[in-house]
């Protein structure tokens, strides 16, 4: 019997792969996804506990559910609530306690072991926890991936060792763990052999890869990617999230060596102060940063660079303000993300003794924002007039058109008849572009 499965998904995309994943293993149950959270017979939130106000937000999501849950009684059916992810992990006891109606709660190490977490929910009364961080790699345990899209993420690295003062990851991930070469081939084959044409590497600390290679020794993440690039039919490479320690002279070479290796880079500096970098325990200076970029830039001079800040970590005055600031106009940004510092219960940071105020963490993020944006629109506009090589996935907004991504990972439409569209989606194809927004590209296909 077919029963629904509704999966709602907070965070970043290692999160988005996990729940996937969730579905892959729970689908042999017989539960198939759906947006309709009403009905469904098993509901998972995987949440993230990144910044502020996550778990407030994931009680106050919950708080609907038991009334569902009640009603699907009545029926003489049931509804299995599970809390998945980083705020599971990080908050357990507190969601045991505040929504008893919550029948499991697991974090990112343990959701393979859900058919066992589901028969002993439907076998017993009372919640499951399992917050553990087993031995047992999950990886090798997940079945395969069922479906993918054109683009498609494959998580070959988690957790984090480096412990930087304002992060909880390490505290919900756990240590950094590998998988070997081999998994990740095999998974990358299968992805490619079900359509797909671009594959994201992810990690916490992608770039801390260090796998069991096909030949027994450790690889790094450079190596890794001259053997996916063996991959045929697979046309782009990409990976995040990354940390400027570990850009080692391998990868730098990867991103010379391998055209399907896009010339894009999300590379998280956090500030451009040294003494806001070493108190954040980030162990690598501002200049450190631009010679990492000086490196990228000699052997693949056309990469677009994304990167992650934030404002007002405790102790930041104007100077250090200044100083990321200066950082962002020296290196010129395609795109990046940029956040308050927001105070982590458990973590160094949270207990510092000079935060800084609320109103001036406002005023130097839109001062940031305002820089990163104007850096954006025109790296968009420099493209205007260019031919772009754009991977074709998906409709687009309207009716007759398609999106696809441009090797600088923005969305990129075009208006096409829809005779054509079968034949270009999944295809990279060369695309003259006509006009640039903030978010966005648009163009035609190019004719020569
Ligand atoms: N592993 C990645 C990023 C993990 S979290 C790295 O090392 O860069 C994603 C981003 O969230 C971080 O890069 C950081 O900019 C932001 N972030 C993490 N903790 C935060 C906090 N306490 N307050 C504000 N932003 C935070
Ligand atoms: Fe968090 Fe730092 Fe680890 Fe990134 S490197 S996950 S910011 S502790
Ligand atoms: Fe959030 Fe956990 Fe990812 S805290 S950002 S879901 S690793």
């Amino acid at each position: 019997m077919t029963k629904k499965l509704h999966i709602k998904t907070w965070g970043c995309q290692m999160n988005v792969y996990d729940s996937d994943r969730m579905a892959d293993v729970v689908a042999p149950l017989g539960y198939m996804p759906s947006e309709d959270a009403e009905s469904a017979d098993l509901v998972i939130f995987n949440t993230c506990h990144i910044r502020e106000k996550a778990t407030e937000k994931l009680f106050s999501e919950l708080g609907r559910l038991p009334a569902l849950q009640k009603e699907k009684k009545a029926k003489g059916e049931r509804m299995i609530i599970a809390v998945a992810g980083c705020v599971a992990q990080a908050e357990g006891a507190e969601i045991q306690r505040r929504a008893p109606y919550v029948d499991m709660v697991f974090g990112p190490q343990t959701y393979h072991q859900l058919p066992e977490m589901i028969a002993r929910v439907t076998r017993e009364a009372g919640m499951v926890l399992n917050t553990e961080f087993p031995v047992e790699p999950k990886f090798d345990a997940l079945p395969q991936q069922s479906k993918t899209g054109i683009g498609a993420f494959l998580s070959i690295q988690e957790g984090c060792d480096k412990f930087c003062t304002f992060c909880v990851v390490p505290y919900t991930r756990g240590a950094e763990y590998s998988r070997s070469v081999k998994s990740i081939v095999s998974e990358a084959e299968n992805l490619v052999a079900n359509g797909a044409r671009e594959i994201t590497l992810l990690g916490q600390n992608v770039n801390a890869f260090h796998g069991e290679g096909e030949d027994g020794t450790v690889w790094g993440l450079g190596q890794l990617f001259y053997r996916l690039a063996e991959i045929p039919h697979l046309k782009r490479l990409r990976y995040m999230t990354s940390h400027p320690r570990d850009m080692d002279d391998a990868l730098i070479a990867a991103h010379r060596d391998i055209p399907q290796l896009m010339p894009f880079l999300h590379l998280p500096v956090q500030s451009g102060s040294d003494s806001i970098l070493e108190a954040m325990n980030r162990k690598h200076t501002g200049d450190d940063y631009r010679r990492i970029i000086d490196k990228l830039r000699a052997v693949r001079p056309d990469i677009a660079l994304s990167s992650d800040f934030i404002v007002g970590f405790p102790g930041e005055s104007d100077a250090d303000h200044k100083a990321t600031m200066q950082l962002v106009r020296d290196i010129g940004f395609a795109q990046a993300y940029s956040f308050k510092y927001s105070r982590r219960p458990g973590t160094p940071a949270a207990a510092m003794v000079n935060q800084v105020p609320e109103e001036v963490m406002d005023a130097r993020l839109q001062e940031l924002q305002a820089l990163l944006r104007e850096q954006q629109i025109s790296f968009n506009q420099s493209l205007i007039g260019k031919v772009l090589p754009v991977l074709f996935d998906d409709d687009g907004r309207h009716n007759g058109q398609l999106h696809g991504r441009s090797p600088y990972a923005q969305s990129t439409y075009i208006d096409i008849p829809a005779v054509a569209r079968e034949r270009i989606n999944g295809q990279e194809v060369m695309v003259k572009i006509i006009s640039a927004n903030q978010s966005s590209l648009n163009g035609a296909v190019a004719v020569d």
